[in-house]
């Protein structure tokens, strides 16, 4: 098939081309390279065979969207483009509805144009909010607790109520849970901005050595071991979601929502310990508040995606902190490393 994959340059994107393309899909990228770098479709084509164009642009460029779509003539789109840091989009929350919101509307009104039925849309956990029960179901309240969760909700039910008007649309929508890992080439992997927000980034830092010690945001949580919980999942595995999702959209219509997790959950010392396994490193920690906004644990109910798209997780904690140790020491500055 014929896949469109906007912000295909990012952390999961370029982890979901060498997928795609592994299994003989014609992929092109549009990405204006906000938070990524041109390097990472070098290294794509390096992994892999076949058809990879690309175009650099911003998806609410809605006559950029019109060139892409009439050159390629997608088959369906993996929607990965947006701003994804919690913490900026509490300060900059016009600009996160702007590229996460209007992005999403531009896409569909081109699609509109082009007659394309069908997306993939990289939604998030933190939609369902604050835990009614564990693990969450595709049916727990959503009640998310940013701008960040709520542009992610928004547009996830401006993307339902597009897909009722086509009686042959279908929107898949995906809500990740944490993805960590690298490709097992270690040529591709994550490669924060600056200090990294998130856990495991954080922790492989330290292990090479551009940061001291790891700070542990609380350990009085009501968990084992006091620190958070969190569902982990590999970002292979997570790609694969999308083939699979892919896959799922051409015998199905209206829009599906699936969880992607593994459905276990670790605590900031289970990773810290793995990683300290996988990288013979030492990983200094000190205990700090609790982050603003943290909940104590998240953990998925992967079942339905795992029934109806047959697709299940396979990378386990190991895989998770030995990919990131070998992308990280052999890429100490992400794709600014030497190549
Ligand atoms: P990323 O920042 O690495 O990738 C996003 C890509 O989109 C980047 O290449 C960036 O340059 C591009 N982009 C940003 N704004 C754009 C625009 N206006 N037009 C065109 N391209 C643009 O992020 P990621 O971790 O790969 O996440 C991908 C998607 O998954 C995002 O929508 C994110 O919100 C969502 N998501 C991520 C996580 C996570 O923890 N990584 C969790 C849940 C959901
Ligand atoms: C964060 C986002 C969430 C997003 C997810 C993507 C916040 C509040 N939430 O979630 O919206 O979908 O990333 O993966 O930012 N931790 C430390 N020290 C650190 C970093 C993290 O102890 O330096 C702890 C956190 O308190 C948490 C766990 O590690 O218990 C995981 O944190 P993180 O990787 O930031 O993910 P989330 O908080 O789940």
């Amino acid at each position: 098939m014929r896949v469109l994959v906007t912000g295909g340059a990012g952390y999961i994107g370029s982890h979901t081309l060498v997928e795609l393309l592994g299994q003989a899909h014609e992929v092109c990228v549009l990405d204006n390279y906000d938070n990524s770098s041109p390097e990472v479709l070098n290294r794509v084509r390096q992994l892999s065979n076949g058809q990879l164009t690309d175009y650099v642009g911003d998806v609410r460029d809605g006559s950029m969207l019109d060139q892409v779509m009439a050159e390629f003539k997608p088959d369906v789109v993996i929607h990965f483009a947006g701003l994804k840091a919690v913490g900026d989009s509490m300060t900059n929350p016009l600009g996160y509805y702007d590229v996460n919101v209007r992005g999403t509307l531009q896409l569909l009104s081109a699609m509109d144009r082009h007659n394309v039925r069908r997306v993939i849309f990289s939604s998030s956990a933190t939609v369902y909010g604050e835990p009614e029960y564990l693990p969450y179901d595709e049916a727990h309240p959503t009640n998310p607790t940013s701008v960040y969760g709520r542009t992610k909700l928004v547009a996830e039910q401006i993307i339902t109520d597009w897909s009722r008007t086509h009686d042959d649309a279908c929107a898949v929508l995906l809500r990740y849970f944490n993805p960590v890992g690298a490709h097992a080439s270690a040529r591709m992997g994550e490669h924060p901005d600056g200090v990294p927000n998130n856990l495991m980034p954080y922790i492989a830092q330290v292990a090479v050595g551009k940061r001291e010690a790891l700070q542990v945001f609380g350990d009085d949580y009501d968990t084992p071991d006091g620190t958070g919980l969190r569902d982990y999942i590999h970002v292979v595995d997570l790609a694969r979601a999308h083939v699979a999702a892919v896959d799922y959209s051409k015998r199905q219509t209206g829009a599906q929502v699936f969880n992607v997790g593994t459905g276990q959950s670790y605590s900031v010392h289970d990773m810290v310990k793995a990683f300290r396994t996988a990288s013979g490193q030492p990983i200094p920690c000190v205990i700090k508040p609790r982050r603003a906004g943290d909940i104590a644990a998240m953990q998925a109910n992967a079942a339905r995606a795992n029934v109806e798209m047959g697709w299940k997780a396979t990378h386990d904690l190991n895989d998770m902190a030995r990919s990131t140790w070998d992308w990280q020491s052999k890429n100490p500055d992400g794709y600014d490393s030497a190549s």
